[in-house]
């Protein structure tokens, strides 16, 4: 479990749904960089570049690179704040983040019980992307799935053995 955590958070970093979000400044706001005073004047729209962020290699090593490894226990905790946010940040950030970790983790373990998913000629590699809000993969996401053989008895996995639903 704790290496699919690692993989979605990847996922995440290189393919985050959301690639921007933004704050309208209600009131003049400076904030104090390394390089000097930001100010925001009141009224200013800012974007935030959600993308952007997870690309720099200022702050990701080889950043094309798809490497769960950034996200394991040490790893983790050297991450630079509001450099990895996916689900935004702040007193606004996404409301669902842990309802939609939960259900990519649920489904994945279901998917991978019954199936082995491989890549689809359909799908482009490295993908790519529709210009949108959004990050779309042009002409949809494909990946073929080859069900995975019965074990033996007594080396069955819950799905097979009955202890999780049947796929519909
Ligand atoms: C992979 C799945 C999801 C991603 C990547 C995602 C990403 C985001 C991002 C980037 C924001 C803007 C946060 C900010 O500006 O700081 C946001 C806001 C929000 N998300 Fe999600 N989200 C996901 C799933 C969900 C789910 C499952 C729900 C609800 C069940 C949800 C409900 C919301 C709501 C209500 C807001 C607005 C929060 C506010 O303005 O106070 N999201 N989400």
């Amino acid at each position: 479990m704790k290496y699919l955590d690692s993989v979605i958070k990847e996922s995440l970093r290189m393919y985050p749904p959301a690639v921007e979000t933004a704050r309208f400044c209600s009131a003049d706001t400076t904030i104090t960089s390394a390089s000097g005073d930001i100010v925001f004047p009141k009224g200013s729209d800012i974007l935030i570049p959600i993308m952007g962020l997870h690309y720099d290699p200022q702050y990701w090593e080889d950043p094309n690179k798809f490497n769960p490894d950034r996200f394991n226990e040490d790893n983790q905790r050297k991450i630079q704040h509001f450099t990895y946010m996916p689900f935004g940040a702040g007193p606004r950030m996404c409301i669902g983040e842990r309802l939609a970790l939960l259900e990519m983790k649920m489904a994945l373990v279901h998917l991978l019980a019954r199936f082995e998913l491989l890549a689809s000629a359909r799908s482009p590699y490295p993908a790519r992307f529709q210009a949108c809000f959004n990050l779309t993969p042009e002409g949809g996401f494909w990946c073929r799935a080859r069900p995975r053989p019965p074990r033996p008895l007594g080396q069955q996995r819950p799905s097979e053995a009955g202890e999780l639903p049947a796929p519909a």
